[in-house]
């Protein structure tokens, strides 16, 4: 049940950004991140890998982390790919390698190099993703940081 809610939840973001297009999308999803946002964030809202994969990821990061080019040492192809190499898995690309921190660490957004590449201008190793922008949604963000903080689990 939890999980229907929290789809339902998303999906009208989803639509929103995907019909603005690119370089409104910040602006006109403004008022539906009100939802992604009032659930407690980080502290009490709940979000699946399945939501995290199809909301964020599919659209926005397989130009580079594909099977084929795998940027940054990083497939996320497929969400069970995904979800082998970045959950526990420490970073291993040019430029995030020597921070010694997982892609993402179960139950800490904080310490996890995926939450701090799409929540951060400057993050704590290398460029914000996607590559070059346009950058996520604030909704999206929560629901990365809701996902990891629920003990990034594979559902
Ligand atoms: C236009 C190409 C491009 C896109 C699109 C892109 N990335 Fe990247 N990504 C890179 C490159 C290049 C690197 C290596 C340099 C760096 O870490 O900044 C990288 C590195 C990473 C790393 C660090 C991997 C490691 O182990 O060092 C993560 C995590 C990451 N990307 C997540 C994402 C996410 C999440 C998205 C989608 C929201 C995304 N990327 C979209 C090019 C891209």
């Amino acid at each position: 049940m939890k999980r229907n809610t929290s789809f339902n939840r998303t999906t009208p973001i989803a639509s929103c950004c995907a019909l603005v297009g690119l370089l409104v999308a910040a602006s006109a999803c403004s008022s539906s991140t009100d939802n992604g946002t009032t659930d407690g964030g980080a502290a009490g809202g709940t979000a699946t890998f399945t939501e995290v994969y199809t909301t964020i990821i599919s659209p926005n990061c397989l130009g580079c982390h594909d099977s084929g080019t795998k940027a940054g040492n990083l497939d996320m192809s497929t969400q069970s790919v995904a979800f082998m190499n970045l959950v526990g898995v420490p970073a291993s690309g040019p430029s995030c390698l020597t921070v010694n921190e997982d892609r993402v660490t179960a139950g800490s957004p904080s310490q996890s190099v995926f939450y701090s590449k799409i929540s951060a201008s400057m993050p704590v190793c290398g460029n914000e993703m996607p590559l070059g922008g346009p950058f996520v949604s604030a909704a999206d963000v929560t629901l990365v940081s809701e996902w990891i903080t629920d003990g990034a689990l594979n559902n």
